[in-house]
Parts: C-alpha cells; structure tokens; sequence
C-alpha cells in the first residue's frame, strides 16, 4: 500500500531526482572541522523552533514584555527549558558559527570556486550577531534597556548617517515601545527570513560545488 502511495506521488513530484540531486551523493573526506557548519544549520533550525514556543507566550510591549518572560520561566509547562535552549543556543550559535567560518578561512575554503559561498557567510555571521542584538532587548529588564541603549547609540555614531541609523533603530530619539516593536519585528520575521533565505543559496552553493579538499602544504 505504502509503495502504490509512494510510486503514485513520485510519478507526479518526482522525489527520485530530488532526492539524487540534494542526498545521494558521495560522502565527502573530512574530519571534525567539516561538521561546524550542519551545527549551525542545526542551531538555526532549533533557535528557529524554540523562537516560535515562545512566541506563544511572549508579549512585545513594554508594560507586559517582562512579566510574559516570568511567566514563560515560572508557569508555563517547559517553559524554562524552551527558554534555556533559547537563550543559550542563541550564544553557541554565534561561537559555532565564529568557528565555522575560522575554519573555511584557515583551509582556504573561501578560494575559486567558492568565494559566494564565503560571502554569503560573511551575510550570514552579521545575521547571527543582527539575531544577538534585537533578541537581547525583548526580556525587557534592565540589564537588556542599557545594553541598547548603549549598542544603539554605538550605531549613531557613524559619521554622517549616524543619527539616521539611531532614529531607524530606536523609532525615535529616545528608547520607547517603538523600539521594542521594532527589534521584536526585526528579531522574528525580518532578520530569520533573510537568514533562511541566504542559508538557502549557501546550501545550494555547497551541493553545486561540493567541499573543498584538506589544503596541502605547497597550496
Ligand atoms: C548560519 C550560518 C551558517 C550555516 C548554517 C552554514 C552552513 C554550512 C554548511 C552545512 C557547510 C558544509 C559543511 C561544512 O563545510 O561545514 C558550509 C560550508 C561553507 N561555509 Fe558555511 N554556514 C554558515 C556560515 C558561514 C560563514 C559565517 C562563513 C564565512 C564567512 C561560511 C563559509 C563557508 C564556506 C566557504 C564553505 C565551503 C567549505 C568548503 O567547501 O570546504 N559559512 N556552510
């Protein structure tokens, strides 16, 4: 029956050369270095999972955003772990991340024919710090106003388009609720869909020239 189903789907979907193409294709030589970027794949889909827990419960306003994080900690079932996971994945992920791309510079993975796919890193490391930076103020407590405010006014300190930049950032001169919208919009639908979005084409670089070979020593 699950065979009728299966030969039935894949006459009209094809999955026989989808999964050619994406799957069946010969383990490559590695050693543990080659593993760091299926972890950060791994860490984004998790951040991406918990993020949408938590989602549930959080409230993006500044009378209810700490108090929805105490309940999310104290009340909610696993709402701790969700949490945990959340906030220390987000960490890991920015230092696997960090060592993943330390290690396509030190094997030189970033050479002809690969320089999109070290470029699309690049975007893809300033997405995880970009993530970092608008996830640290939704808890909305003290530590997570200051360190804002200060990242923020870092930001309007560019020459010339500082201001501009601050007032973007902040939705005023000032933090508010509007900034707190502001990253809480950025931190769940803009900066994740760019995220998987240039994750896509990273992974399709990586299936259309495969991985590069250990360096030797006269390369
Ligand atoms: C969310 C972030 C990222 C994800 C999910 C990701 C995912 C991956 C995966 C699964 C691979 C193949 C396995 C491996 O070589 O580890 C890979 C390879 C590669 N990545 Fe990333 N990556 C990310 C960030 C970066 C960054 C920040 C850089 C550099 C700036 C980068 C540059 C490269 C290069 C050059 C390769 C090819 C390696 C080779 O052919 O040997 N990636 N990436």
């Amino acid at each position: 029956m699950w065979k009728k189903l299966y030969a039935w789907l894949d006459e009209r979907l094809d999955f026989d050369s989808f999964y050619k193409g994406l799957l069946d294709r010969p383990e490559p030589e590695g050693n543990w270095w080659n593993t760091l970027g299926s972890a950060s794949l791994f860490l984004f889909i998790m951040q991406g999972l918990t993020g949408i827990f938590l989602t549930i419960y959080y409230t993006p306003s500044p009378d209810h955003a700490y108090d929805s994080i105490q309940y999310i900690m104290n009340d909610v079932a696993f709402g701790w772990l969700i949490r945990g996971i959340h906030h220390w994945g987000a960490t890991l992920m920015v230092i696997v991340v960090f060592l993943h791309m330390m290690r396509t510079f030190f094997y030189g993975a970033y050479k002809f024919p690969r320089e999109m796919t070290w470029v699309t890193g690049v975007l893809l490391m300033l997405l995880t710090l970009g993530m970092g930076f608008t996830g640290y103020l939704l808890p909305w407590n003290q530590r997570a106003y200051w360190a804002t405010t200060v990242g923020t006014a870092i930001a309007g300190s560019v020459p010339f388009l500082g201001d501009f930049i601050l007032q973007v950032m902040r939705g005023g001169s000032d933090l508010s609720a509007l900034t707190l919208t502001r990253f809480f919009s950025a931190h769940i639908w803009m900066l994740p869909a760019a995220l998987a979005g240039l994750i896509g084409v990273h992974m399709y670089l990586i299936i259309r020239l495969g991985i590069s070979n250990i360096p030797k020593e006269d390369e």
